[in-house]
């Protein structure tokens, strides 16, 4: 469901110093960094997958053989890293992802990655850390995605989308991208780990996945990629700061 824009309009009115920051928020497989990738070339301005940066710590507790649920040992190591984003360019049209200047990118969509990534970032502490770092990249125009960008990270974002679907979409397009990257997940082990991460970033004490009160709800089920970005554009048309043309 698609509301109007009116919320927009009232709660949330174009940054004084003219700055574009969209949030978009929403379950796995919704489309958000598909989503966030158009905006930003259609907008020119930088795109932020926040799910990046737990992904990589992930990886990096993974490979040194920490217990994902022992907060102590993930913080310790949350604060000794770090985790740099680059933005596409030239051929690679994805953000890259580095931990102390090696490139994770590929390493981070592990299936044991996936399996993971949900306790690490059910850590009050590591998400203050991960927080601080977000918050730090919003002084200037952003479209950034994640769980909490709207409710934590950028509450002052300009223009607030929470992105969803149903269970059977979100999972269908999220084993077609694991098959595009090389991983040959079974629709059952899709299902399984898609619907574990749902529960515990939902049902998590700190900062859980829910739309904040005034973001826009955008249900992307049936629709395509073109239509969700055209749906989103159409949001901020009336926004002047947000010169996106037809
Ligand atoms: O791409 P997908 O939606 O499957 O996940 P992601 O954006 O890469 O995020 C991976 C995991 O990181 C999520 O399932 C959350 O547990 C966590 N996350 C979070 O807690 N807060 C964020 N702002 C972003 C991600």
């Amino acid at each position: 469901m698609e509301k109007g824009k009116t919320n927009i309009m009232s709660n949330t009115p174009p940054s004084e110093k003219g700055l574009i920051r969209i949030g978009i928020d929403g379950p796995a497989g919704a489309g958000k960094t598909t989503l966030a990738r158009r905006l930003s070339n259609r907008l020119g301005v930088r795109y932020v997958d926040t799910g990046a940066m737990y992904r990589a710590l992930t990886l990096v507790a993974l490979e040194a053989g920490i217990d994902p649920s022992n907060e102590d040992e993930v913080y310790s190591i949350a604060e000794k890293i770090e985790i740099d984003l680059e933005p596409p360019k030239g051929d690679r049209d994805e953000q890259a992802v580095f931990v102390d200047g090696r490139d994770v990118t590929a390493g981070i969509r592990s299936p044991s990655v996936n399996k993971w990534v949900s306790v690490v970032a059910k850590h009050p502490r590591v998400r203050g850390l991960m927080v601080e770092a977000q918050q730090s990249m919003s002084g200037e125009s952003v479209i950034m995605e994640g769980r909490d960008i709207c409710t934590r990270v950028m509450p002052y974002a300009e223009l607030k989308i929470f992105l969803t679907a149903d269970f059977d979409e979100r999972a269908r397009r999220r084993r077609r991208e694991l098959l595009e990257r090389g991983y040959s997940p079974s629709v059952q082990e899709v299902e399984a780990e898609m619907a574990a991460r749902d529960t515990i970033d939902s049902g998590r004490e700190t900062d859980p996945l829910r739309p904040a009160e005034d973001s826009v709800i955008l249900d992307s089920t049936g629709m395509t990629p073109d239509e969700v970005t055209r749906a989103v554009l159409r949001l901020c048309e009336d926004w002047s700061d947000c010169s996106i043309g037809s």
